[in-house]
């Protein structure tokens, strides 16, 4: 044991390891209008860390509190008479068990995909070229932009016949850096479209465009410095980041997001100000013809939401977007019985204006644009234990081909 503590320290010592020694994660149960109304007021304050989206319908909220507020905190939640419990005593601690097990992971073959660990980025961009590479006829890559810290943003198209112009299915995820299951599920969608015969089928009227990490400097500083880490990495002249998801140009700056930059949902100082989602916007329009399906993945929450998310009315069309949220929830369910709850972003939860998947469909017109929180992991959230990928991205390929079913009718 004394061999891997040493190593642990040494790892830790080298970022701003130890930062969240006596944290506290409390899991909140709001009950009524006036309970939500606090906790909505509570996110505006950056000190306060919400780790699960703000739930409407009595779901449990989840928030990470400093040590020096959680007297203060725990206070205005007892005066309030709101219930509460105590779901992880210190945060470092369970930090330092993900970074052991990362740590001692075993490496994959360079250019190779594996889904027991998760991957750096470096790792992933291998992975894409070595696809390009050994899937010319089926494979193209093309960097659409560049993250703030230079990293490349390879998009992966996946077509049997580019000529063709088929409708696209457009995928994203890792926006938010913390969310680490999201890059494997769309990782794993890419190995089952490029890697797997059987799956041949389903590219015959349709083309994939999927950005496995869009945030890739917020990503790596979640391996290298702040497992927690939300935003992107560009400096402001306080704090450094923007909240990607409140950063699209569609109802920009409105409801649900902040103009301090030091907040977890800082909506950047324009519409589109990172470079990364300036990069899909410029993608998505490119190809808006052609974009049928507009998905975005998070984590966590066992959701499929749609637009809007800037409002809590819902589009024309939201009977179809309901239809087929909830074919994706079911092809999920089959699986191994995991659940999702569908429903418009805003009757499930609070409001985010400047989020893509409202900007797809309100601004780039794709008609069906949808948000899915994966489901959370360990005793937390963020941070599934990498046995939990596995099964996690395997039922959400099943999702994913019930999307894929309906827009191939
Ligand atoms: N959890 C995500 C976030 O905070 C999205 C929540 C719902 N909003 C949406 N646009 N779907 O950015
Ligand atoms: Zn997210």
């Amino acid at each position: 044991m004394k061999i891997f503590t040493l190593v642990a320290l040494l790892a830790a010592a080298s970022a701003d390891q130890f930062r969240y020694e006596g944290y506290k994660v409390y899991r909140i149960q709001p009950s009524g209008e006036k309970h939500l109304e606090i906790l909505l007021e509570l996110k505006n304050y950056s000190e306060l860390d919400f780790w699960s989206p703000l739930h409407r319908d009595g779901q449990p909220i989840t928030v990470m509190v400093n040590p020096q507020k959680q007297h203060w905190f725990v206070g205005l939640l007892n005066k309030n008479a709101i219930r509460y419990e105590i779901l992880i005593d210190n945060v470092e601690r369970v930090l330092l068990e993900e970074r052991f097990r990362q740590l001692f992971a075993p490496r994959s073959q360079q250019g190779r995909i594996d889904f027991t660990r998760y991957l750096r980025h470096n790792e992933i961009n291998a992975y894409l070229d070595q696809l390009a590479e050994d899937y010319p006829n089926l494979v193209s890559l093309e960097t659409i932009g560049k993250s703030y810290e230079g990293r490349a943003l390879k998009l992966i198209k996946i077509s049997t016949d580019p000529s063709a112009n088929k409708p696209i299915i457009f995928i994203d995820a890792g926006i938010h850096a913390r969310e680490w299951i999201a890059p494997p599920v769309a990782l794993y969608a890419i190995h089952q479209l490029v890697e797997n015969k059987e799956n041949l089928k389903l590219l015959d009227k349709i083309d994939f465009h999927i950005l496995p990490v869009v945030n890739p400097d917020g990503y790596e500083y979640t391996h290298t410095n702040q497992r927690l880490w939300r935003k992107t990495r560009k400096p402001g002249t306080t704090c450094v980041g923007t909240d990607g998801n409140r950063n699209y140009d569609y109802h920009w700056a409105e409801i649900g997001s902040s103009s301090s930059e030091c907040s977890d949902i800082y909506h950047g100082q324009h519409a589109f100000s990172e470079s990364e989602t300036a990069a899909i916007r410029d993608h998505v329009l490119q190809n808006k013809n052609r974009a049928k399906l507009y998905l975005t993945v998070h984590s966590y929450g066992q959701l499929i939401v749609y637009p809007w998310s800037y409002t809590t009315e819902l589009p024309e069309d939201h009977e179809e977007l309901q239809t087929v949220g909830e074919l994706a929830a079911e092809g999920i369910r089959s699986v191994t019985g995991t659940k999702y709850r569908v429903g418009g972003s805003t009757s499930l939860l609070a409001e985010t204006a400047g989020s893509s998947d409202d900007w797809a469909k309100g601004a780039a017109g794709v008609a069906l644009s949808y948000t899915l929180e994966l489901p959370g992991g360990g005793s937390w959230g963020f941070d599934p234990p990498p046995e939990k990928i596995l099964p996690v991205v395997v039922e959400t390929w099943e999702g994913l081909k019930a999307f894929h079913g309906y827009i191939e009718k």
